[in-house]
């Protein structure tokens, strides 16, 4: 059956609201994405008929609880090519996958060694990092970009970013600002040929491509359920199970132990060791009917509807005047995520601030986001402050983007009058 996005669209019943006298265009999917009514019935199911806790209770509802939630590991395990569940550790989000790996990779870490990332990152894929290269003495590095929003590779070859110092190399696959798709492969190569562990922030990319974690080359991959159709308050970390294995664990409490005396603990194997207490069972349940979800629409297909979509958005963008957008404004062979990412002026010449832009966007049904979309150091290394981003999923339609450009010349217009 062929990708048909109106048929799509009927699972997701948020998709049918308006906003005053408009229809709601949303373009805020690079922040969260919508739910389609499967995930929201799998939550209610959950809490109506099997709700205990998994693990420790021994009763017939504990025991559906915690099959169904290990039944969600295996489902968001198979959706990402892992060759075991037991890989995938769920997490709140991605932020604290990308904590535990930083936490738990970084214990050995000591002064003269190296933890490189980029400038394009968001600041989760930055800040756990800081405060590891603060607590060990490490050196923290980074990749600069080229003019057209790509890691800068030259660069970074000329310095030597990745050398025998490098212990660690944590790279976006996908940015959410530029929409750029960075090569995980050949960085994972280049950071095994040198012995660093190579982390990837899959957060926008899990949820637009087929994921392989194999084909990817990396050893840890962190993501985060609410921005592939699932539901808040979980995320998780893939890990390979051997170094996992070596890992110590992040947080300590209930369920990640093996044994504990008042004199010390040993601990649980993966990913149990790395989830301590009481975990979000109906959220996991609910990510797993979500991977289901995206794994029958077709991943291929879901990407090639990205595809689509954000090069009409690039291309009818492109036409208004006093749009610059960031990054690159082709598709291009590397391919290109779905989040758009621009700066309006007015035909004066006068910048408007990602802030109004938003709410006159917001005043027509449109749903944006301005700001710097949690990537400060990628606006600063830009020479900008902030930015509006439309960012687009599988459910997003022309017309939607048609309604944003609307929008945009409205306000344009209107700041330009006021000007
Ligand atoms: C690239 C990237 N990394 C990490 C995150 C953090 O995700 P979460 O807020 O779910 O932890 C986001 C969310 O915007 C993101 O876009």
């Amino acid at each position: 059956m062929s990708y048909d996005v109106e048929l799509i669209r009927g699972d997701f019943p948020i998709l049918d609201r308006r906003v005053g006298e408009y229809p709601l265009a949303y373009l805020d999917s690079a922040n969260t994405s919508q739910k389609p009514q499967v995930v929201i019935d799998a939550l209610v199911d959950h809490y109506e008929r099997h709700n205990a806790n998994v693990a420790r209770a021994m009763h017939v509802l504990g025991a559906e609880a915690s099959a169904a939630y290990e039944g969600g590991r295996e489902k968001v395990a198979a959706f990402i090519g892992a060759a075991r569940a037991e890989e995938v550790v769920f997490t709140k989000n991605a932020s604290e996958a990308l904590n535990l790996a930083a936490h738990s990779l970084g214990a050995g870490l000591k002064p003269g060694d190296e933890v490189v990332i980029s400038v394009m990152e968001h600041h989760s894929n930055i800040v756990p990092w800081q405060l590891l290269c603060a607590r060990t003495g490490a050196t923290l590095r980074w990749f600069d970009i080229t003019e057209d929003g790509r890691l800068d590779l030259a660069k970074a070859s000329a310095e030597n970013l990745i050398n025998g110092n490098t212990r660690i190399v944590s790279l976006t696959w996908a940015s959410n600002v530029l929409g750029t798709i960075n090569p995980i492969s050949q960085i994972a190569a280049q950071a095994h040929a040198v012995g660093a562990v190579m982390v990837v922030d899959g957060s926008q990319a899990v949820p637009q491509l087929t994921t392989s974690v194999a084909e990817l080359g990396a050893d840890l991959v962190a993501f985060t359920g609410h921005k592939m159709v699932g539901p808040t308050g979980i995320g998780a970390l893939w890990g390979r199970y051997d170094l996992l294995a070596e890992m110590p664990p992040f947080l300590g409490g209930g369920e990640m132990i093996e044994i504990v005396k008042m004199t010390g603990s040993t601990y649980a194997p993966p990913p149990y060791r790395f989830e301590a207490g009481t975990p979000p069972i109906a959220e996991a349940v609910a990510l797993g009917v979500a991977a289901d979800y995206l794994h029958e629409l077709g991943m291929a297909d879901v990407a090639a509807h990205e595809r689509d979509i954000t090069g009409y958005a690039l291309e009818s963008l492109g036409q208004i005047e006093g749009v610059r957008i960031l990054g690159t404004t082709s598709i291009g062979p590397e391919g290109r995520g779905g989040a758009v990412s621009f700066t309006l002026r007015t035909a004066d010449g006068l910048d408007i601030h990602p802030h109004d832009v938003m709410t006159f966007l917001d005043s027509r049904g449109v749903a944006v986001r301005g700001g710097h979309h949690c990537a400060r150091p990628l606006h600063e290394r830009l020479g900008i402050t902030a930015s509006t981003r439309a960012s687009f999923y599988l459910y997003t339609l022309r017309s939607e983007i048609d309604q944003l450009v609307d929008a945009l010349d409205y306000t344009r217009d209107f700041f330009g009058r006021v000007a």
